[in-house]
């Protein structure tokens, strides 16, 4: 493993308030060296005894983006379902049911490449960390082989079993919950255990059963919350001290304050806001009351089929009521959180050199330039990557 160092950056943005200007601890002209795929130095000027340098005038210096939620495993296409929702019609977890036939069909290769080409296009837009779901397969079969597939791109997966009942339970739902519980779960290894707790889904007493029995295999808990109704979720989420609720579109004033003094980010998704049912200024209500909170994609072919996260910063801010630092804090340390990880989401000494470089001379651009792809160039672990890899 090389020594890097970037100089000259224009903008740093590092969120360590102790080592720059204000919550995203803003430095400018800096140098950042990495070694071994570690940051090891914040500093000025061009070091030596590196092994590479990368100029970075004119430029900005952010921690990759930690994208805490995607759909990634999948098969098919459902643009149609999107055109319609243009002419009015209401998102309802209904067209999950296609993306299952899709997926079942699909072999083990067409998976892990659809897979491969949204990690690499996510990678293209600054993405460095990705959590993956399953969900898409619904049987003790399909739901492990989409794991097997995520194990081979992330540390983060995610069992998401109780995404909706398949329609072979459509008689028997608690038989369903049964399978997860007593087949799936045991032989899943994922690191996380997530339910969609919610109308069309599961209620709360099969959300906190499945949540329960992933944690006694030592899965961590998550979950999908309050996306379409209003509901227990977010009690049952800090019942179980779960990292992350997530979508939270419908939240009561009570579920806001639960959250923000619990030990769980609510994570919000703005390009499920913008694909589906937009609940304004969103942001702005979890950000008043004090809670944690990430940004994350929800990569998914129903809700949201974006990889980019500076398009979910963009969208953030101007229909979440976020401020352009708070988006970016959202999609970088926030995310990290919501992992439960602390070797990311910040530029500072020992922390992994996961960074992303804009071509913009400033963070603020992310949200000012909606749409246009800034990113120069994404680094894992101190390493200029363009293909995902582990
Ligand atoms: O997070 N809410 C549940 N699951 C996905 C959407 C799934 C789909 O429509 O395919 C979500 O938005
Ligand atoms: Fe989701």
């Amino acid at each position: 493993m090389s020594s890097i160092a970037f100089t000259n950056i224009a903008t740093l943005v590092t969120n360590d308030s102790s080592v720059g200007d204000g919550a995203l601890g803003i430095v400018r002209n800096a140098t950042v060296v990495s070694d071994d795929g570690v940051i090891v130095g914040i500093t000025t000027g061009v070091p030596t005894g590196v092994d590479s340098l990368v100029d970075c005038t004119n430029k900005t210096l952010l921690p990759g983006f930690v994208d805490s939620h995607s759909h990634i495993i999948f098969a098919g296409d459902r643009s149609e379902e999107f055109a319609l929702r243009s002419q009015g019609q209401k998102y309802t977890s209904g067209g999950i049911a296609s993306t299952v036939a899709a997926t079942r069909a699909a072999t083990d290769s067409d998976l892990a490449s659809n897979a491969q080409r949204l990690l690499d296009e996510a990678l293209a837009s600054g993405t460095t960390t990705m959590e993956i779901k399953s969900g898409y397969g619904l049987t003790e079969k399909d739901e492990l082989r989409s794991l097997q597939v995520a194990k081979n791109f992330t540390e983060e997966t995610t069992l998401l079993a109780a995404h909706v009942i398949p329609e072979e339970f459509r008689h028997d739902p608690d038989g369903y919950v049964d399978l997860i519980i007593n087949s799936i779960i045991p032989q899943s290894q994922a690191k996380w255990i997530d339910v969609f707790c919610d109308e069309g889904a599961f209620n709360p007493d099969q959300t906190e059963a499945i949540l329960r029995a992933g944690i006694s295999h030592g899965l961590l808990p998550r979950i999908h919350a309050n996306q379409l109704s209003s509901g227990k979720a977010v009690e049952i989420a800090i019942a179980v001290d779960a990292a992350s609720a997530d979508h939270l579109s419908k939240s009561t004033v009570r579920d806001i304050e639960l959250l923000a003094s619990s030990n769980t980010v609510a994570t919000l998704l703005p390009g499920a806001e913008f694909s589906t049912h937009l609940e304004a200024n969103l942001g702005r209500r979890f950000l008043d009351a004090g809670a944690t909170v990430a940004i994350a994609s929800d990569c998914n072919p129903g809700s949201s089929y974006t990889t980019s996260m500076p398009f979910c910063i963009a969208a953030a801010v101007s229909l979440l009521g976020f401020t352009v630092e708070e988006a970016v804090a959202a999609a970088t340390i926030g995310g990290a959180k919501a992992l439960r990880r602390s070797d990311i989401g910040s530029i500072s000494v020992g922390k992994r050199a996961d960074l992303v470089l804009l071509d913009a001379p400033s963070y603020i651009h992310l949200a000012y330039r909606p749409g246009v792809n800034l990113v120069h160039s994404t680094y894992k672990s101190g390493r200029a990557v363009t293909t995902w890899q582990k």
